[in-house]
């Protein structure tokens, strides 16, 4: 897992400054700064550099000399993207005054000043990049001595497992409405007829939620299937689904699907905030059957599941996640997404943004 170091020291008393015409509740933001997010898959980072966007932050990503960097995405010169720039062997200039930009955010060149020294300032802050699970992660307020916390995907890096990246789908929601939907078992039968469930299977079975240091695990046995509905393909008779969920707050959860057999197919789902109301659902997939069969049918599956997802999710009100239990009403079903709310309440999370719809 490279880890790529930012210019220039980080620690806790130095806090960022909240970016400009940031959405999220100032205390809430510092807690989600600390947080790793992914925000490109990997694929996506070819020579040109590219715009991303982390908690109301505007980013540049670019590779040089083999690594990647990511970094405010404004020229320390004159303020201007550093995502309008372009591709250099070196790594990329801005597209303004010619400046080169290299490896650690390095300023290499200022065409203007030949034969002169680079000035300190014109070196770009950085932020530490990591690659995991085909994407690349940031985090806007590293933690001096902390390691990246970036969750576990199971069987990810397992032999026998076939693997794929999802492209970004950007949604009109908050994270935490995406992630809970995610984990909502109740949903299926009603949502989820037209890729992989049985409209017939109403019953939410009981359940039982397991604390973990980072989080909480489930195991959701039911009769509900999940091949995909125009595949004809059947479980035989008694067989249970096992759906394991593993939760990350604030906003990843990984899904292991038990089909027949050995069979497993894993589902990880990273809503990254974006803005308050705007998230990039980031979603690597794999599995150990169907494996001679092409990527793009999972990832094709798995962006109809999000359409099936996306007009509910967009049209939850409040827009906000509501930790206090009593803004909404629940069902014995809901265990798991209480868990969720009141795992996010421990973390010291409160109302993220105020409400605006
Ligand atoms: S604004 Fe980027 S080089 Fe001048
Ligand atoms: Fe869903």
């Amino acid at each position: 897992m490279p880890l790529h170091h930012h210019l220039g020291p980080r620690s806790h008393e130095d806090r960022p400054l909240l970016p400009t015409g940031c959405t999220f509740d100032a205390p809430d933001w510092y807690l989600m700064a600390r947080c790793w997010f992914p925000v490109m898959r990997s694929e996506d980072l070819r020579a040109a550099p590219q715009a991303a966007r982390l908690l109301d932050q505007p980013l540049v990503l670019y590779r040089a000399a083999g690594s990647v960097v990511a970094a405010a995405d404004a020229c320390p010169h004159r303020g201007v993207p550093l995502s309008m720039g372009t591709a250099d062997p070196g790594g990329i200039r801005c597209r303004y005054h010619g400046l080169l930009f290299g490896a650690e955010g390095r300023c290499l060149d200022v065409p203007c000043q030949p034969g002169h020294p680079v000035q300190a300032q014109l070196h770009l802050r950085t932020y530490p990049t990591v690659e995991r699970y085909g994407l690349l992660w940031t985090c806007l307020w590293p933690q001096e001595g902390m390691r990246p916390d970036i969750p576990v995907m199971p069987h990810w890096d397992e032999a026998g497992f076939q693997q794929a990246v999802c492209p970004c789908y950007p949604m009109d929601c908050f994270a935490g409405r995406q992630l809970e939907g995610f984990i909502d078992v109740a949903h299926l039968p009603w949502v989820h007829a037209g890729t992989f469930a049985d409209p017939d299977r109403r019953g939410v079975p009981s359940y039982d939620v397991h604390p973990r240091s980072d989080g909480f695990a489930m195991d959701y046995d039911s009769d509900m299937p999940n091949y995909p509905v125009d595949s004809g393909r059947r479980a035989p008779e008694g067989h249970v689904w096992r759906r394991h969920f593993e939760v990350h707050p604030p906003f990843a959860a990984s899904l292991t699907l038990h089909f027949p057999g050995a069979d497993r197919a894993v589902v990880m789902n990273i809503a990254t905030p974006v803005s308050a109301l705007r998230t990039h659902l980031f979603c690597p997939v794999s599995r150990n059957f169907d494996t001679d069969r092409p990527v793009e049918e999972m990832i094709a599956f798995n962006l109809r599941v999000f359409d099936e997802d996306r007009a509910l999710t967009e049209a939850q009100r409040p827009r906000n996640l509501p930790l206090d239990v009593r803004v909404e009403a629940h069902t014995r079903a809901d265990r798991i997404t209480l868990a969720y709310r009141r795992r996010l309440l421990q973390l010291g999370y409160r109302r993220f943004f105020v409400d605006i719809a």
